[in-house]
């Protein structure tokens, strides 16, 4: 899968997602359009960088999702709580969330993950790279210095999210630096006046080709 945007980057497309990748997607078709800077229910717009990836070229993919549906991570309480032991030394713990952190969608048959940091939307694959843990139950915070992070809920490894990370570091697991698996980012836009998020993708998925609505 390839990266993440911020609300409000200029992600352009120059070809529209076919009426079967829609319906594949549950959602209404989107023609394509380059998005402009936005903002989301009274959030601020974010500038960001541009695409370095060339993301001129990706097919956007309605996910029927409005940016302000999705539950703002930065309001959401931390993954973990300190917590005195027996002995009378405090410990942090992780605490389990039990309600996702994003909306899971279907989109060119992939299971994507959408989610929200303050004005920021991004879009990541929904199963953890390293052993498949469910990321809509991890957490999504920003460092600092502004990089998005996505931390995976089994074995707490965190990830780069940022859209604009150069390429060497784009998805790259950031607790195991020399890992081999790297988060699924997908390029979001959010349309300026429906504030509904698409998805890109380099080439339609080959299943909808076999599809009988196509
Ligand atoms: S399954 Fe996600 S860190 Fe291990």
């Amino acid at each position: 899968m390839a990266e993440t945007s911020d609300l409000g980057l200029s992600v352009a497309a120059t070809a529209p997602a076919s009426p079967a990748a829609s319906a594949r997607s549950g959602a209404a078709p989107n023609p394509a359009r380059t998005a402009t800077p936005s903002s989301l229910a009274g959030a601020s717009a974010a500038s960001s960088p541009p695409d370095e990836r060339g993301a001129a070229t990706e097919l956007l993919f309605p996910t029927g999702v409005r940016a302000d549906e999705l539950p703002d991570c930065a309001q959401l309480p931390p993954v973990r709580k300190r917590q005195f032991t027996v002995t009378g030394h405090v410990r942090e713990v992780r605490v389990r969330r039990t309600a996702p952190i994003g909306r899971r969608v279907r989109v060119n048959e992939r299971d994507v993950l959408l989610l929200r940091h303050r004005d920021r939307v991004v879009a990541v694959g929904a199963s953890c790279p390293h052993q498949a843990g469910d990321l809509s139950l991890g957490d999504l915070e920003e460092l600092p210095g502004g990089s998005l992070c996505v931390t995976c809920p089994v074995h707490a490894w965190r990830f780069d999210a940022t859209p604009s990370a150069p390429p060497e570091w784009r998805g790259r697991c950031l607790s195991h630096p020399h890992a081999e698996a790297v988060l699924d980012l997908v390029p979001a836009t959010v349309d300026p006046d429906s504030g509904l998020v698409s998805v890109g993708f380099k080439s339609m998925a080959r299943e909808l080709f076999a599809a009988p609505d196509f």
